[in-house]
């Protein structure tokens, strides 16, 4: 419902300054700490894509806390998103830019040919690492159902990097 939802976002921390003069920096531990607010939080993400979807990837770090409840509640598996360099034998691998320098994520080899994945994450801000886990979920053969976040952070121009995304809350 409406009021769960602004439950729900009444209970980000808010914190003026950081990571750096200016800035508003938006954390979502509260909400993973309530139970309610959780589960309204993962019910929603689901919400678009119901039945639509065979698996969830979490992207590192807070996706993998949203995927996990999420299948939890639908009852779907999880794909971890990592930061490269973690796993043994990765299956797939992407570079992304940043304001400075690159990032990659890579993915273990573990998702059947064709499998549907929706994707998520904590926030969407320049749309960097969505648009390379769409490519990672395509470079490992499978397809993208969808793409939600909790929070879109506006006038980054996110959406138009990561293409067709969900967002709970924007900023
Ligand atoms: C943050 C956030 C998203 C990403 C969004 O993660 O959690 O994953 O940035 O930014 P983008 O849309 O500009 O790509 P971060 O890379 O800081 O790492 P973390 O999740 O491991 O804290
Ligand atoms: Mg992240």
């Amino acid at each position: 419902s409406e009021a769960e939802m602004a439950y729900a976002e009444s209970l980000f921390a808010l914190t003026p300054d950081f990571p750096e003069p200016g800035v508003l920096f938006r954390d979502i531990s509260p909400m993973l700490a309530d139970p309610k607010a959780l589960r309204t939080t993962a019910e929603a993400l689901i919400h678009p894509f119901s039945g639509q979807f065979d698996i969830i990837a979490g992207i590192e770090a807070r996706g993998f806390v949203l995927a996990g409840v999420m299948a939890g509640v639908c009852g779907s598996g999880v794909l971890p998103v990592r930061k490269a360099g973690k796993l043994p034998d990765p299956a797939g691998y992407v570079e992304y830019a940043l304001e400075y320098g690159t990032a990659a994520i890579e993915a273990p080899g573990v998702l059947k040919p064709g499998q549907r994945v929706l994707l998520v994450d904590d926030v969407l801000a320049t749309g960097g690492t969505l648009a390379a886990s769409r490519t990672l979920v395509q470079q490992l053969g499978a397809e993208v159902a969808g793409a939600a976040v909790v929070l879109e952070l506006e006038g980054l121009g996110g959406r138009e990097v990561a293409g067709e995304v969900h967002a709970l809350f924007n900023a």
